[in-house]
C-alpha cells in the first residue's frame, strides 16, 4: 500500500510509523508555532534523552525470564494494532468558538503530550537500532512501535486545530539529554506508570461525567494508559536484573526522582487552570490521587515511597509551584527587577524542592515478583 494512504495507528514497527509521519509532515503544512512550543527546552517541558547505549545492550534478564517472557508476548500479539485512530467515536471539536484560555491550554497539553511520547518513540528507537542483544532489541522495538502511534495520534488532533509538530525536526534540532541507563530506568519507569495513572484518572472521571469531556481524544485513554502500563512493567524487570539498582545509595536517586517527578507534574498541571475546570478536575486533588496511584504501583520495584500525606510536603510542593510561578513572571519582567525576582523565585524553588526531597520517607518491601496488572 501506499504510504500516503497509511495511518499510523496500523503501523507494525516504528519504522513504518515514523515513514508516514514524515509523509503527512510533507502533505501537510508544519505549523512553527507547534514545532517552537516542542522544542523549548526548559526544566518543566518534555525533553529527549540519550543514554549509554552499550551499558543498557549487555543486560542479561535471565534472572526474570518467565515474566520477561510473558510481557513480550503480550506485546507482541498487540492488542493495540489499528485502535490509535479517529472513527465514529470521535466528536467534532468546535475550535473556533472555544474559549480562548481554553483553547491555549488545551493545545499546550497537546502539545507537550506529543512531545512526551515522541521523546520516548525516540530514545526507545535508538536503543533497538543500536543494541544486539535480542531481548532488549525486542522490548525497545516493541515500546517505539507505541510510542510512534500515540504521538501520531495527537498529531491528528493538533492537526484539526490548524496544528502539527514536525517529528522529523525535532528529531534533528532539539537538544538530547545525557542520563546514565540507570537514570533512564528511574525516570522512564517512572514517567511510564505516571502516564498511565493521570491518564486512567482522567479516563474514569470522564465515565462519570460525560459532560466535562472537552476533546474527543480522551475516549482513547484506557487502551492508551494499558499500552504505558505495559512499558513500566518492562522497566521495572530491567531493575529488578540488578537489585544493586534498588538499593544502597541508588535509594537516594529513587528518592531524588520521585521529588522531581510528582514536582514536575505539579507545576505543570497548576499553570492550567482552564483546562482542569472545564474536564471538571480539582487540580491538587487530582494531581495527589495520580501520586497515591503510581505511589501504590511503584512499591513493586522501589524500596520506599514519599510520604505525600505528610502535610510537611505539600506545603513544600505548593511553595515550589509559587515558586516557579513567580520565577516564570520574573522572566517576562526583565531588566534588574526581572533578574533579582529570577534569584529570589529560584532559591524559594530550590528550598522547596529540598524539603520535599528530606522529608521522611515511607520505607517498602517490594514482592519478590514484579508483575502487576492495570488495577485502576
Ligand atoms: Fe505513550
Ligand atoms: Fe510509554
Amino acid at each position: 500500500m501506499n504510504i500516503q494512504n497509511k495511518h499510523t495507528a496500523d503501523a507494525t514497527s516504528v519504522e513504518e510509523g515514523l515513514a508516514i509521519a514524515e509523509a503527512q509532515d510533507k502533505a501537510y503544512f508544519t505549523d512553527q508555532m507547534a514545532t517552537d512550543t516542542a522544542m523549548q527546552n526548559t526544566l518543566l517541558t518534555p525533553r529527549f534523552y540519550t543514554t549509554d547505549f552499550d551499558e543498557l545492550d549487555a543486560i542479561d534478564v535471565s534472572a526474570v525470564r518467565a515474566e520477561w517472557d510473558d510481557l513480550i508476548k503480550q506485546m507482541e500479539s498487540d492488542p493495540n494494532k489499528g485502535h490509535f485512530r479517529k472513527n465514529e467515536d470521535w466528536d467534532h471539536v468546535d475550535w473556533d468558538t472555544m474559549d480562548p484560555q481554553l483553547k491555549k491550554e488545551l493545545i499546550d497539553f497537546l502539545i507537550s503530550s506529543c512531545t512526551a511520547e515522541f521523546s520516548g518513540c525516540v530514545l526507545y528507537k535508538e536503543m533497538k537500532r543500536r543494541g544486539a542483544n535480542k531481548d532488549i532489541t525486542q522490548l525497545f522495538q516493541l515500546m517505539a512501535r507505541d510510542e510512534a502511534r500515540h504521538a501520531g495520534f495527537i498529531n491528528d488532533a493538533l492537526r484539526e486545530a490548524g496544528l502539527r509538530v514536525n517529528l522529523g525536526f525535532l528529531t534533528q534540532k532539539k537538544k538530547y539529554t545525557y542520563f546514565r541507563p540507570k537514570f533512564i530506568y528511574y525516570a522512564t519507569y517512572l514517567s511510564e506508570k505516571i502516564g498511565y495513572a493521570r491518564y486512567i484518572t482522567i479516563f474514569r472521571h470522564l465515565e462519570q461525567h460525560p459532560e466535562h469531556r472537552i476533546h474527543p481524544i480522551f475516549k482513547w485513554f484506557e487502551e492508551w494508559c494499558n499500552d504505558e502500563f505495559s512499558h513500566g512493567e518492562a522497566f521495572a524487570l530491567l531493575m529488578r536484573t540488578d537489585p544493586k539498582l534498588t538499593s544502597g545509595g541508588n535509594v537516594w536517586w529513587i528518592r531524588f526522582f520521585l521529588t522531581a517527578v510528582y514536582g514536575v507534574m505539579y507545576v505543570r498541571d497548576h499553570a492550567r487552570p482552564a483546562f482542569h475546570e472545564a474536564l471538571g478536575i480539582d487540580i491538587t486533588e487530582y494531581d495527589m490521587e495520580v501520586f497515591r496511584k503510581t505511589s501504590e504501583m511503584s512499591k513493586q520495584i522501589f524500596p520506599i515511597t514519599l510520604d505525600i500525606d505528610n502535610p510537611r510536603w505539600q506545603r513544600a510542593v505548593e511553595r515550589l509551584r509559587v515558586a516557579m510561578f513567580d520565577m516564570d513572571t520574573a522572566k517576562a519582567t526583565g531588566g534588574l527587577g526581572g533578574f533579582f525576582g529570577r534569584i529570589g523565585a529560584g532559591t524559594r524553588a530550590g528550598l522547596a524542592f529540598a524539603t520535599m526531597y528530606f522529608t521522611p520517607v515511607n520505607k517498602n518491601t517490594p514482592p519478590t515478583s514484579s508483575r502487576l496488572v492495570p488495577a485502576y
